[in-house]
């Protein structure tokens, strides 16, 4: 054996040696990733559920008022007093418009109409509009809670 083909030889174990640890060192890394990946939760942060609207005085009577970073709508009646609903449409989740003319939810997304009280009454949503509680805070703010699912005879006197 030359001198020439045992430096080839060593040289050769090298570069093997080097590829086998760069491997190595990729596997460790990949596995190391997915064991963080799988101890970091998978949680979507939500806004808050419960946040302050405002006065109840900033509400006018009759037409209802749209939140749109809320997506609620408030409605003030003067016998009745405070309610909100939802105006997300529980088809795929468009925004739904309240139309004072028939006094009805309309969905502009696949035709989806809903009566005042948020039933159903033209499909495709499978379910009514949600309804949240609403409540007086100590500020004397109005404070709605989407947590809180109430029925739509739920009304807040103020
Ligand atoms: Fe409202 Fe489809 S999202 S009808």
């Amino acid at each position: 054996m030359t001198r020439e083909s045992t430096g080839m030889k060593r040289r050769s174990f090298l570069g093997w040696g080097t590829a086998g640890l760069v491997a190595l060192c990729s596997a460790v890394g990949i596995s190391l990733g997915a064991v963080v990946r799988f101890l970091t939760p998978s949680v979507f942060y939500e806004p808050p559920q419960t946040f302050k609207i405002g006065n109840p005085g900033d509400y006018p009577f009759g037409q209802p008022t749209f939140l749109a970073d809320e997506k609620i709508f408030v409605f003030r009646d003067r016998d009745k007093g405070f309610a909100v609903a939802s105006g997300v449409c529980t088809h795929l989740g468009c925004t739904v418009a309240y139309f004072q003319s028939d006094q009805r939810f309309h969905c502009p997304c696949h035709g989806s109409v809903f009566n005042a009280d948020g039933t159903v009454i033209h499909s495709p949503a499978p379910r009514p509009l949600e309804w949240f509680e609403v409540t007086l805070a100590r500020d004397g703010q109005l404070n709605v809670d989407k947590d809180k699912i109430v029925l739509p005879t739920y009304r807040l006197m103020v």
